[in-house]
């Protein structure tokens, strides 16, 4: 385990956010069916979340679906929506009883009527927890989060001429959510695919060469370890 004491002194990131990406190539390579790559990704969700408070970790966002993985085959997206069901069933009362908050991003509305209920349930039920504060990106895209943040102000008649970098936020998804610090990503693929566009504009990132089903609170103690040794500097000039 990390030395947690020595690890709270160090700047470290309280807002970690993850692409959890090589859950097929994972299954692939094992001959087994992509969805079995799936259900083993979700599987590590309960070790990652719990190693999150003494790591200093306060907010966790996770991409699960993004506006472009409808594209995959129906059976898979539908298998998919089977699993995010059945995590929300199976780990709801988990969840509530360690103190996790756990809110959803995304369009939302595209999602079948009994998930949509679901997802507002598990968001009502967890609404007073402040141990950690879980962000699930489903349906999400930062484009279209983005489109839909400034319509909503539009639609709210904000005038365009005072409007400012908080006051577009306030109309995100996130909205009232800190940006990341550490945006994560496994697979090997080096590169964004969509996620928090706008939040991301000043994250860390690290890109690990293993497969969302093999990452465990060991590994996320490393990259948390990784982002300490690093210097941020905002636009500043070196020290
Ligand atoms: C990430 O794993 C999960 C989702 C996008 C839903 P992938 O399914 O993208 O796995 P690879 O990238 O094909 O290996
Ligand atoms: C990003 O992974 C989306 C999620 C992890 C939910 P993808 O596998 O969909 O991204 P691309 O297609 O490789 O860019
Ligand atoms: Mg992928």
């Amino acid at each position: 385990m990390p030395n947690t004491r020595a690890l709270h002194k160090r700047p470290h990131p309280q807002h970690v956010a993850i692409i959890m990406d090589g859950n097929g190539r994972w299954a692939q390579r094992r001959g087994l069916p992509r969805l079995a790559g799936h259900a083993k990704g979700v599987e590590r969700l309960r070790g990652v979340l719990r190693a999150c408070p003494d790591l200093g970790v306060t907010h966790l966002t996770l991409y699960a679906f993004s506006t472009e993985n409808w594209k995959r085959s129906t059976d898979e997206v539908s298998g998919l929506m089977r699993l995010f069901r059945r995590y929300i069933k199976k780990e709801s009362a988990r969840l509530a009883r360690d103190g996790v908050r756990v809110r959803f991003i995304g369009n939302r509305h595209r999602l079948d009527d009994d998930l949509q209920k679901m997802m507002g349930w598990l968001e009502q039920l967890t609404a007073e927890n402040t141990a950690l504060n879980v962000t699930v990106a489903i349906d999400y895209g930062g484009r279209d989060e983005i489109l839909r943040a400034v319509r909503r102000a539009a639609a709210a008649g904000v005038d365009p001429d005072t409007l400012d970098e908080a006051g577009l936020s306030a109309y995100m998804d996130t909205a009232g959510l800190p940006d990341p610090d550490l945006v994560l990503r496994t697979s090997g693929e080096v590169r964004v695919s969509n996620f928090l566009l706008w939040q991301a504009a000043y994250a860390e990132y690290d890109f690990l060469d293993i497969c969302w089903p093999d990452f465990t609170a060991e590994v996320l103690a490393d990259c948390v370890a990784r982002f300490s040794a690093r210097e941020r500097r905002f636009g500043a000039a070196t020290a």
